[in-house]
């Protein structure tokens, strides 16, 4: 589109441990005239995940990082204005991995159009089968061989992927407790998403309050915040119990060694099957794990709460809440 600009963020500088005010720099460009197989997008929601964190560190990860000089990546949904490609026509909504930028000139590699929802609000949709409800499900299901009747505990429990867990391993019969990190969350939990229990780790013992709440053991841990939490899980897991290694947010912004976790001798003692994954190797379940995500949406039995920040500028900053629990449910900046 001639003499439209761009507004997109570049990392420039690693962190320390939060973001910074020099950890990215935001540059107007001109956006280029489309070619042929191209397509014009224009943002409107960009997701903000709690991984972002890590593809700016200079540990060995599960991807290419983002490297110093490169735009930041995200996922964004938005709309085609234009198109010179005929899997993306124009006036279609799309969902995709690419960078924190308003307009974005693409193949479509790595973007999807996204199909119309009737009566779903479309940034609850975006923030549910991006990547939160998809890694839920999966996580659940393949990884942690989730089953009615079993005792879940879900760390993280009030943030995008915490609250999925735990509406769907409801949705499927099961017992769920949820640890989050303040009493306004423990009570949405509990009061609008139908957990069974919440417990707030910063003003309970949750080794000792997952002893009372869960008698006979828990069969599948999902974890997304590691440290102690993970270590009052381990306490408390049934024989044969699956551990789901989701997250890790406690560590993410260490730049220290990481010590524990202190329960593992219960590996052994309860026999667990332990394992972590990235959503990333598991596209070939997203038909699966979209259909039923769509349906309880449908049937108002998955909601998703939204923390909406807005403006394309105010993103790098806005990141840092995820990992001070500033956000409740899925933050997602408004452009
Ligand atoms: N494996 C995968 O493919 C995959 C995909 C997506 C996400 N994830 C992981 O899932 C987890 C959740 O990600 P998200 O994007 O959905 O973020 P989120 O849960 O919406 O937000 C992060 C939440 O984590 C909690 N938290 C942050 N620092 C903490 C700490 N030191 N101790 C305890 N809790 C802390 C905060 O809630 P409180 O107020 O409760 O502290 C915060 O609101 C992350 O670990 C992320 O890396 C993994």
């Amino acid at each position: 589109m001639n003499g439209t600009m761009a507004r997109r963020w570049y990392f420039s500088k690693r962190p320390e441990e939060m973001i910074e005010d020099d950890t990215m720099v935001l540059r107007d460009e001109p956006v280029p005239a489309l070619e042929d197989g191209q397509f014009l997008f224009r943002t409107l929601y960009l997701s903000l995940d709690a991984t972002n964190r890590v593809w700016l560190s200079d540990w060995d990860i599960y991807m290419e990082p983002v490297r110093i000089g490169e735009p930041m990546r995200g996922f964004v949904f938005g709309e085609i204005v234009e198109s010179r490609n005929p899997d993306f026509p124009e006036g279609a909504h799309a969902a995709g991995l690419h960078s924190w930028s308003d307009h974005i000139v693409t193949d479509g590699a790595g973007f999807s159009v996204f199909p119309p929802l009737d009566g779903i609000d479309l940034a609850e949709a975006f923030a549910i089968l991006s990547v939160a409800g998809p890694t839920a499900y999966v996580g659940l299901h393949d990884i942690g061989k989730l089953k009615a009747g079993d005792t879940v505990v879900v760390s993280g429990a009030a943030g995008a992927v915490g609250t999925m867990v735990g509406q769907i391993a409801k949705n499927e019969g099961c017992r769920v407790i949820g640890i989050a990190g303040s009493d306004d969350k423990c009570r949405m939990l509990t009061e609008q998403l139908g957990f069974d229990a919440a417990i707030n780790y910063k003003s309970e013992n949750v080794t000792d309050r997952l002893g009372v709440l869960c008698p006979d053991g828990i069969d599948l841990c999902f974890e997304n915040v590691g440290g102690d939490i993970l270590d009052a899980s381990l306490t408390h897991m049934k024989d044969f119990g699956h551990v789901v290694i989701c997250g890790l947010i406690s560590s993410y912004n260490s730049s220290e060694p990481i010590p524990g976790p202190y329960m593992f001798r219960n590996l052994i003692m309860r026999r667990l099957t332990v394992r972590g994954f990235v959503i990333l190797d598991h596209e070939d379940r997203f038909p699966e794990a979209m259909g039923a995500l769509a349906s309880w949406m449908a049937e108002g039995r998955l909601t998703m709460p939204l923390h909406i920040i807005d403006g394309l500028e105010a993103a790098p900053k806005a990141l840092n809440l995820l990992y001070t629990g500033g956000n409740t449910g899925k933050l997602l900046v408004r452009i």
